[in-house]
């Protein structure tokens, strides 16, 4: 696939890092160019300014900060209907309570602000070193989404970083996949395995 990456921190790279290794061409594009090539260098991607990075792609990672959001949509330019990924947390750091208002989601924020893109939620809720490194333990990505096809193309991404996709509904779902982040966030600054508070279900 031909994938965009709109970020130039650690996620970006790390999910470049695990793309690029499965074979797929991955273009890496932020607010500075050379931040991007440095991402890029990291991980085997190309470094592409902003608007060509979304054209022409299968897909396309938004990684950014909550805060740049908006700003790179904008710079992106049009989607074209392809699945957008949206890995952000807009959660209190230490605390986790999010920042969204009651009842509303960062995806669907998303949503209303790329219309013409298929947001998936995925990609959120492990660090990203589980991407980076190969050999961790397979996890499960929680995703949710409205387009089945977009749904697919990320299950597919995902497999692809050796992890095991599950679809849990639709994108009204997103704030609660986005509340289990805050969950695990919270119990990690209280210095707990946030493993150990939740069942094991057989
Ligand atoms: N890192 C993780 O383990 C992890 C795991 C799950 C989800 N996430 C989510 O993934 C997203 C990226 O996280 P990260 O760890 O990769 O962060 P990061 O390393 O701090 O990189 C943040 C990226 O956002 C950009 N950015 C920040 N403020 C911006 C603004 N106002 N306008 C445009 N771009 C802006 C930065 O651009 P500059 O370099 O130009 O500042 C950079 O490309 C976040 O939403 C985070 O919640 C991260």
């Amino acid at each position: 696939m031909r994938i965009g990456i709109l970020g130039t921190g650690t996620l970006a790279a790390a999910l470049a890092t695990a793309w690029v290794r499965t074979g797929h061409d991955v273009s890496i594009g932020g607010r500075s160019l050379a931040r991007a090539e440095l991402a890029a260098k990291a991980s085997g991607a190309r470094a592409r300014p902003l608007p060509e990075v979304t054209g022409d792609t299968d897909a396309v990672l938004l990684a950014v900060h909550r805060d740049g959001i908006a700003d790179i949509l904008a710079a992106a330019g049009p989607f074209t209907g392809q699945p957008l990924i949206d890995p952000t947390n807009a959660v209190e750091h230490g605390i986790g309570v999010l920042l969204t208002e009651p009842g509303r989601s960062i995806a669907q924020h998303v949503a209303e602000l790329a219309p013409d893109a298929h947001v998936v939620k995925a990609f959120h809720l492990f660090p990203a070193t589980q991407w980076a490194t190969p050999g961790m333990s397979p996890v499960t990505v929680a995703m949710c989404g409205d387009d089945p096809q977009a749904l697919e193309t990320t299950a597919s991404l995902v497999r692809d970083t050796g992890a095991i996709p599950a679809v849990v509904g639709r994108l009204d779902r997103a704030r609660q996949l986005e509340e289990v982040a805050g969950f695990v966030i919270a119990l990690a600054f209280a210095g707990l395995d946030p493993r150990s508070a939740v069942p094991a279900v057989p």
